[in-house]
């Protein structure tokens, strides 16, 4: 085979967008287009002002600077951009089914049989088809039942090259991934990616392996990652009502070599839309083989999450003598981690929904999130009407303006920025007693306290 010359990405969002860049980055000889049926989203990959790319990722924007109009475009031709490639990626949406059959579970791959059915469509010319998005194991079986029946006498190989970036280091990991997974049948075929990913990442971290282990593979990390977060935040609750500190727990039990430092910071629950979704889709498939054990035990590790949220809202209510009925509490953050401005799954819009139930007043303040992002989240839940979420929720642009008259601040996500406000100024605009609710262990107990802070962290 010989090097691939044209690649085209079928999904311009925080996976495709990002990944395509970089692969474009370090492959300045191979032409990169990536399209979307998103019209606006490929025209702001498109704007002139970088603050304006869709996604916002550090270092993001320089990358962009360099590849784009040179070997890197955003197009919605999809046909095209399909015609052309020796090699697409598929990286669109696989979200948790919301119908039918494993409504609540199942990964609704409707979005990848689509971008199949069209690459079968309109190719002329032999194409290396390569999943990105996150798959139930064995759907490359299904990927290419559809391209050779449907196809037109076209060869197609199909390779399995999951992702494993988290947002808010996205161009990190991709610059320096710990391994680059690449699994496929076709020897050739992944030596043409090998390839692609040797422009940057030593040939020592590409691991190459059947399809089947790659599908699964991804899931499984996935797994194991919200795990020790599960795992943690279980023992937060277990710090709280003996005395322990989780932060010295993690501490002392992460220096164990082998169990390791990272991943085991106790929060308000894990966010993104990764892990609920992934580990979903991998009980569900465990059930589809009758594994009702292996099925169970994975559950657990979302159950847990769900409490850690619940948890934390109520302990708000409680702590505020039980009510907080015409209260305002101030949220420093919305975004499911710091340095994102995605806000899929965030713990934050859970605890929000919690409160708001009790008729609390929440005025919202994160530095990357707008408000229309956050009407739509909690309009998306669907708990109370479009009007109520307005009356009751009100979103500022600076940080002093939430917590100004506040009974209460609650702090969401960890951005860096709400460690350096000056504390001295929120106590005093403050109602008293002036809670702080810390879901992430981010800002000082001496400090606040000091202040005259009523301060409860997670897990102390
Ligand atoms: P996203 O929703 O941000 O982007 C998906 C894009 O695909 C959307 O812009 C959508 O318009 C587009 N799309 C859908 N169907 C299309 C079609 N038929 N033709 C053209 N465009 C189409 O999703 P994402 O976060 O980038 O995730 C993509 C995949 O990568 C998922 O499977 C996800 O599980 C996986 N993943 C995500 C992350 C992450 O951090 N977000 C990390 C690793 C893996
Ligand atoms: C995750 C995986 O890390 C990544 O490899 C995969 O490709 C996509 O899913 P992401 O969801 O972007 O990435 O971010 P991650 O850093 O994993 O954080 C997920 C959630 O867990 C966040 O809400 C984060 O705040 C939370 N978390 C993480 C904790 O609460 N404690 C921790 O110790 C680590």
């Amino acid at each position: 085979m010989s090097k691939i010359k044209k690649i085209t990405c079928i999904g311009a969002g925080y996976v495709g967008g990002p990944t395509m860049s970089v692969i474009a980055q370090k492959n300045p000889d191979i032409d990169i287009t990536v399209v979307d049926l998103n019209q606006a989203r490929i025209a702001a990959w498109n704007d002139e002002n970088l603050e304006n790319l869709p996604v916002y990722e550090p270092g993001l924007d320089a990358v962009v600077r360099e590849a784009r109009g040179r070997n890197l475009f955003f197009s919605t031709d999809v046909n095209k951009a399909i015609a052309e490639a020796d090699m697409i990626f598929i990286s669109v949406n696989t979200p948790t089914k919301t119908y039918g059959k494993g409504k609540g579970q199942a990964a609704d791959l409707k979005y990848i049989e689509l971008c199949a059915r069209q690459i079968a469509e309109v190719a002329t010319s032999d194409k290396i088809v390569v999943e990105k998005s996150t798959l139930p194991v064995r759907t490359a079986e299904a990927l290419k039942s559809i391209l050779d029946h449907t196809g037109n006498g076209v060869n197609f190989h199909i390779l399995s090259n999951p992702e494993f970036l988290a947002e808010g280091t996205a161009i990190t990991d991709l610059h320096n991934p710990d391994r680059v997974l690449i699994g496929g049948e076709s020897a050739e075929a992944i030596e043409a990616l090998v390839q692609v990913y040797e422009a940057w990442v030593p040939r020592e971290r590409i691991l190459t392996t059947n399809l089947w282990s790659s599908e699964l593979s991804k899931l499984v990390a996935n797994a194991f990652l919200a795990q020790r977060v599960s795992s943690i935040n279980a023992i937060s609750e277990l710090c709280e009502v003996t005395g322990a500190n989780v932060e010295e727990v993690s501490k002392a039990i992460g220096q164990d070599s082998r169990i390791g430092s990272k991943f085991l910071k106790a929060s308000v629950g894990f966010g993104g839309s990764c892990f609920q979704k992934d580990i979903l889709n991998l009980v569900y498939i465990a059930r589809s083989y009758n594994l009702r054990e292996v099925a169970d035990y994975w559950e657990q590790v979302i159950l847990l999450n769900d409490h850690q949220k619940t948890r934390f809202a109520e302990k708000i209510i409680q702590t505020m003598y039980n009510t907080v009925n015409g209260k305002h509490v101030g949220f420093l953050g919305w975004a499911f981690k710091k340095d994102t401005n995605d806000t899929r799954e965030s713990a934050a819009i859970y605890v929000a929904d919690h409160l708001l139930a009790e008729e609390a007043n929440v005025v919202v303040y994160d530095p990357k999130v707008t408000a229309e992002q956050i009407y739509k989240d909690l309009d998306y839940l669907g708990t109370r009407s479009p009007e109520d979420n307005r009356r009751l929720v009100r979103v500022v642009n600076d940080p002093y303006e939430a917590l100004s008259g506040a009974h209460a601040a609650a702090v969401l996500t960890e951005w860096d920025e709400f460690k350096t406000y000056d504390w001295t100024r929120i106590k005093e605009d403050m109602k008293r007693p002036s809670f702080v609710f810390d879901g992430r262990k981010l800002l000082n107990r001496l400090e606040l306290e000091t202040l005259g802070f009523a301060y409860y962290a997670i897990g102390e």
